[in-house]
């Protein structure tokens, strides 16, 4: 702390911020405005290069900053170089065998494609660089401060004005102090691991049969490698997509492999078994719901989820975590997490928390599915034009309105909406983002121009796996190379996944092969 004084000049002065001079003596003064951006994944990259894409007349005199706490941008797609053993959380869930689970044509936001030759369901390496290559095409490198770990922010005002008081510690572990008008928030949501307790697995792990090495309940964000699992029989936890990967990639390595899921039974999957929910654990069995129980399982892989934590807003209590937060009654107390949902919300983006206004906080990437570049692109879009102009926001009260209606129709549909959050199962993730995109249009904010958002191939693509094993069977014949042949624009991407998808459909029906019509996310 002795050096805050210096340490906040030569950050204030830094080559590396843009220049931003307050306008003096010329005849239109914009207002002058200061914006920090947390995280540089794909949300707070698509958050920022939104800001910078505002007319130059509108934004020439802000300040933007985005502060990212690791070495280089990519969010989770940025491998750790450390080896991080429970408690200490690693930098990203990311393991060396993860490839993508869409093709990534439908990963891209509008114009910005894969480099040519890059597979459709391509190894995690090449969205780190893709995530790079954004970064360095639309020149946001010089915006961004690496090695920052936004520490805490409080915000210094209220209802109707104020600022951002942002406390900021950088890799020589200094502390910066700043103050912004904005903040919008891009931190990820698969940090925290979402750790279930079972009855019993206190008993079971004490339990190790003496000649074997010793029993292990592990969450998937430490998951790496699957040789680790060599000759062990291994449980694995949860229904989403990355417990089926992490149970399919350890079974060629595993004596045995089971994979519990809830509710309806996923067909198996080669070596894999499939076991119902788990009830709980004695010291030499684990019970599934069903009453079957498993008594040789060495290691437990938890695919069970994600909390969603803000530390820094925790920090200077700006969120509160409620994990039994349940209803709308905390709406006017400020803003919660209850581990799934953070509310009250607008369009799951700007905070109506009454603390400030509404235009203060915004959050980009919290709806989950798997097209966050686009949706995050749409909803960075909005919040660009709401710092240009908080008047196109609805007044608080409405907004909140809006949200109470939306949750008693959720209700009402069968979901529930503190326990949904931020998933996008109630409403379709395309929908969504055309209706953030419409409602600028409406506001006259952008040009009207007739078009949906949501391009027709995108919706398309969505719909079954297809191509995902059109794609495994052209890797394992070696012919990637002749079907990447001249692709190169989005639209040879489009047309390069009908074609997969069409190869693969006859072939499938030539050989009188059936598989049930999974969506990528469902
Ligand atoms: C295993 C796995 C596989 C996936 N596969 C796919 C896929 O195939 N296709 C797909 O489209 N999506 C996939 N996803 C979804 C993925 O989450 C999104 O694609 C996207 O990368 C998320 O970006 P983000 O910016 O929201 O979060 P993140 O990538 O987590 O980025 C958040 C950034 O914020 C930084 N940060 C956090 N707190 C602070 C702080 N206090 N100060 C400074 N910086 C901070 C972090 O260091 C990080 O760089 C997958 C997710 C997982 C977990
Ligand atoms: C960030 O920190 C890493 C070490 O953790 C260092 O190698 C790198 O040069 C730093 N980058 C910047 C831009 O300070
Ligand atoms: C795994 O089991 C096989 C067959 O029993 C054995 O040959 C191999 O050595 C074992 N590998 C390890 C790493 O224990
Ligand atoms: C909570 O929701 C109900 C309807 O479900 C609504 O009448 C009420 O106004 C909401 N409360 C707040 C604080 O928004
Ligand atoms: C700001 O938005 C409001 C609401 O859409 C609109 O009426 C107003 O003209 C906008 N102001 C400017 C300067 O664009």
């Amino acid at each position: 702390m002795k050096n805050l004084v210096q340490v906040v000049l030569s950050f204030l002065s830094s080559p590396l911020l843009p220049a931003t001079n307050p306008v003096q003596n010329v005849e239109v003064v914009l207002p002058f405005k200061s914006i920090a951006v947390v995280g540089a994944g794909t949300a707070g990259l698509a958050a920022l290069k939104t800001l910078l894409d505002l007319p130059e007349h509108i934004r020439k005199d802000w300040e933007i900053v985005l502060f990212e706490q690791r070495s280089n941008v990519g969010g989770l797609w940025l491998p750790d170089p450390h080896d991080a053993h429970p408690p200490d959380l690693p930098e990203t869930p990311l393991y060396p065998l993860l490839h993508t689970n869409i093709p990534v044509p439908t990963m891209t936001p509008p114009g910005f494609p894969f480099p040519p030759n890059t597979a459709l369901f391509p190894s995690h390496d090449r969205v780190e660089q893709y995530h790079q290559d954004y970064a360095q095409h639309f020149n946001l490198y010089p915006y961004i401060r690496l090695n920052h770990t936004v520490a805490s922010s409080s915000w210094i005002g209220d209802s109707t004005a104020g600022h951002w008081d942002v406390v900021v510690r950088n890799h020589e572990q200094e502390e910066l102090r700043k103050s912004f008008d904005h903040l919008i928030v891009a931190n990820g949501h698969f940090h925290y691991p979402h750790v279930p307790h079972f009855n019993g697995q206190e008993d079971w792990l004490a339990g190790s049969p003496s000649t074997s090495q010793s029993r292990e309940i592990l969450h998937a964000l430490w998951y790496r490698l699957p040789s680790r699992y060599v000759n062990q029989t291994v449980l694995v936890i949860g229904s989403g997509p990355s417990s089926q990967d992490l149970a399919s990639q350890i079974a060629p390595f595993a004596k045995t492999t089971y994979h519990s899921v809830r509710g309806k039974f996923a067909p198996a999957n080669g070596k894999v078994v499939t076991v119902p929910e788990v009830s709980h654990f004695t010291s030499d069995a684990v019970v599934f719901v069903d009453g079957s129980t498993v008594t040789d399982i060495d290691s437990v892989l938890l695919g069970t989820g994600y909390d969603i934590r803000i530390p820094f807003l925790e920090a200077s209590g700006e969120l509160s975590v409620l994990p039994n937060a349940h209803s709308n009654e905390t709406y006017l107390q400020g803003l919660v997490t209850n581990m799934r949902y953070i509310f009250p919300l607008h369009e799951h983006i700007f905070s109506l928390s009454p603390s400030y206004p509404t235009s203060a906080l915004a959050f980009i990437g919290q709806p989950v599915m798997g097209y966050n570049f686009p949706s995050d692109t749409v909803q960075g879009t909005l919040v660009a034009h709401v710092l240009a102009n908080s008047s196109l926001l609805p007044p608080r009260e409405d907004m909140l309105r809006q949200l109470a209606v939306r949750e008693e129709n959720m209700r009402l549909a069968g979901f529930d909406p503190y326990y949904v959050g931020h998933r996008m199962i109630y409403q379709d993730t395309f929908d969504y983002q055309d209706s953030l995109m419409e409602y600028l249009k409406q506001q006259g904010a952008i040009p009207q121009d007739g078009k949906k958002y949501v391009e027709k191939w995108r919706r398309e693509a969505k719909n079954d796996q297809c191509m995902k094993r059109g794609w495994k069977r052209i890797e394992q014949l070696g012919i990637e190379e002749v079907w990447l042949q001249g692709v190169e624009s989005e639209e040879d991407w489009v047309e390069l996944m009908v074609r997969v998808n069409e190869w693969q459909h006859s072939w499938e029906a030539q050989n009188h092969l059936t598989y049930p019509i999974e969506p990528f996310f469902s």
